[in-house]
């Protein structure tokens, strides 16, 4: 009876305050605004003003990196606010918000945890958190946000394992967990995830090998494994996975030939632009039957054990940029280099440090100062995928270019 009457006042208060229609409040969820007020509330420096609008003469829909829905006009659907210079913590009111579809908040300083309270957010599509100081470990709760697409932490200080709960994510395309203080293995739940195009887990100080399931994600286009202390072998399954462009185990404990005649090998992958497997254990020869990689623009080989010929089979790929095949025993008699004059758009060929026969060239030839120099740009280059790729905070980038370096002037 007594609920009954609040509502009832809390009805006609509402339609008075629409019918005078000169508060910001009409038509405002309560508890929408009040999360947002929170939000602010756990805000310490605004350097650029982003939150001033966010006053009681505005109504919340109108604040600065606010959008409310189409159907629920007073519903609160995006947050907006990366690159703000926002620091702070997030507030757990943030799962009040329970009509969001996306949170931008990259590329500020939030610290502190992420909320559970994400966890409340059924019609979470996608949260970008990446590249702000969130510590803490990733909430498991974030698997019940089910329609969740894009879920990116890169370049954070989470700590502890992923949760195998993740695996439960059904929709999820884009997986980025890079740079963090993670631990633990690749969740074997993760095979799970049908949907995804997008897995970027390097620099996480993840160990144990890549399971052989994730040949089941028929969808990958993006890999990105490197610089963690991954063992074991490729699965061959990866490199049946033909919608692959970008492939990177570098910096790990791989081990095992990439090559042989009844699997496939990482060149048969036909839409392969980019592959790093340099600083690892791999041997045997490098594979070049099947080669179908035609789009193929950076190999990266360097700093294993790879023996036989130079594959002159690279000739055919008319888009490479970058060969690296530094640090290896290969063997050859630089017919190899004729080989690859077809390659037009070659800026750099690392080959130093290998079993290399025939006409070396000695340090002082003008062709040797234009590696050089390529080399310098290759560096660069290399710097450039890295950050590309938001692998990028500066003292890991400087550790991985400087890895590169020792393979290249060594
Ligand atoms: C709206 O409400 C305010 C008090 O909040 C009142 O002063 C004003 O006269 C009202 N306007 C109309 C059009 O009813
Ligand atoms: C009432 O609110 C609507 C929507 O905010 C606005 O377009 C309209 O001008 C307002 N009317 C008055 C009389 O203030
Ligand atoms: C505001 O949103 C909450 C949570 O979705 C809901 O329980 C409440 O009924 C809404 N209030 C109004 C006035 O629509
Ligand atoms: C509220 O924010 C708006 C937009 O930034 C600004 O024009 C207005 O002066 C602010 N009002 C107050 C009371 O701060
Ligand atoms: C965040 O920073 C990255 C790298 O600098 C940039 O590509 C991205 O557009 C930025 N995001 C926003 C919302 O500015
Ligand atoms: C919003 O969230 C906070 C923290 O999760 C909670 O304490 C509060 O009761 C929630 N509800 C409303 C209406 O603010
Ligand atoms: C991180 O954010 C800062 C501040 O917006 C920006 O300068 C920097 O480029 C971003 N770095 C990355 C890797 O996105
Ligand atoms: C975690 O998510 C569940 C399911 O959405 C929710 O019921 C629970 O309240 C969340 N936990 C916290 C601490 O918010
Ligand atoms: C993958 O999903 C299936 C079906 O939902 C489930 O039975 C299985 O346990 C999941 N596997 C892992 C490793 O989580
Ligand atoms: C990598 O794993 C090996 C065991 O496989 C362990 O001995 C070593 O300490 C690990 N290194 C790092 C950097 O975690
Ligand atoms: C690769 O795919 C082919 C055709 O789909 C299949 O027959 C073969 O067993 C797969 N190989 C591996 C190692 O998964
Ligand atoms: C370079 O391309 C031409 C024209 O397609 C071809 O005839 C020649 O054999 C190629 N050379 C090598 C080394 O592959």
């Amino acid at each position: 009876m007594m609920a009954k009457c609040l509502t009832l006042l809390l009805y006609i208060a509402l339609v008075w305050c629409c019918f005078n229609n000169t508060s910001a409040y009409c038509l405002a969820n309560e508890t929408d605004r009040l999360a947002l007020i929170s939000f602010k509330g756990s805000i310490d420096q605004d350097p650029l003003g982003a939150l001033s609008s966010w006053n009681d003469s505005l109504h919340y829909c109108d604040w600065k990196g606010i959008t409310c829905g189409h159907r629920h006009r007073d519903r609160v659907i995006q947050l907006n606010l990366g690159s703000q210079g926002l620091v702070g913590s997030l507030s757990p009111h943030i799962g009040n918000l329970s009509f969001l579809r996306s949170i931008f908040l990259e590329n500020n300083s939030f610290h502190g945890p992420i909320p559970q309270e994400i966890g409340r957010l059924f019609h979470l599509q996608t949260l970008y958190l990446n590249n702000n100081s969130f510590g803490g470990e990733i909430p498991k709760n974030l698997s019940s946000c089910s329609k969740l697409k894009a879920l990116k932490l890169i370049v954070n200080h989470l700590t502890g394992s992923i949760p195998g709960e993740l695996g439960s994510l059904a929709k999820l395309e884009a997986l980025a967990l890079s740079i963090n203080d993670l631990s633990g293995t690749i969740p074997l739940s993760l095979t799970n995830l049908s949907s995804l195009s997008i897995f970027n887990l390097a620099y996480c100080n993840l160990h144990g090998e890549i399971p052989v399931e994730i040949s089941r994600l028929q969808g990958l286009t993006f890999v990105q494994l490197a610089a963690n202390n991954l063992s074991g072998k490729i699965p061959s399954g990866l490199l049946n996975i033909s919608t692959i462009n970008f492939l990177s185990v570098a910096f790990n404990k791989l081990h095992g030939s990439i090559s042989s005649d009844t699997s496939p090998s990482i060149l048969t992958l036909p839409n392969l632009q980019f592959v790093y497997l340099n600083f690892n254990q791999f041997t045997g020869t490098i594979p070049t039957s099947l080669l179908n990689a035609s789009g193929l623009q950076e190999i990266f080989l360097a700093g294993n054990s790879f023996t036989g010929l130079m594959p002159k089979e690279l000739g055919k790929l008319s888009r490479l940029q970058i060969i690296c095949f530094a640090l290896n025993q290969l063997q050859d008699d630089f017919s190899f280099i004729s080989s690859i004059t077809n390659c037009t758009s070659l800026q750099l060929i690392q080959l130093d440090q290998n079993l290399l026969r025939g006409v070396a060239c000695s340090m002082e030839s003008p062709r040797d100062r234009m590696q050089i120099q390529a080399v310098v740009s290759g560096i660069r280059k290399i710097k450039d995928v890295y950050e590309n790729h938001a692998l990028s905070q500066s003292h890991h980038i400087e550790n991985i270019v400087k890895h590169e370096g020792e393979g290249i002037e060594g």
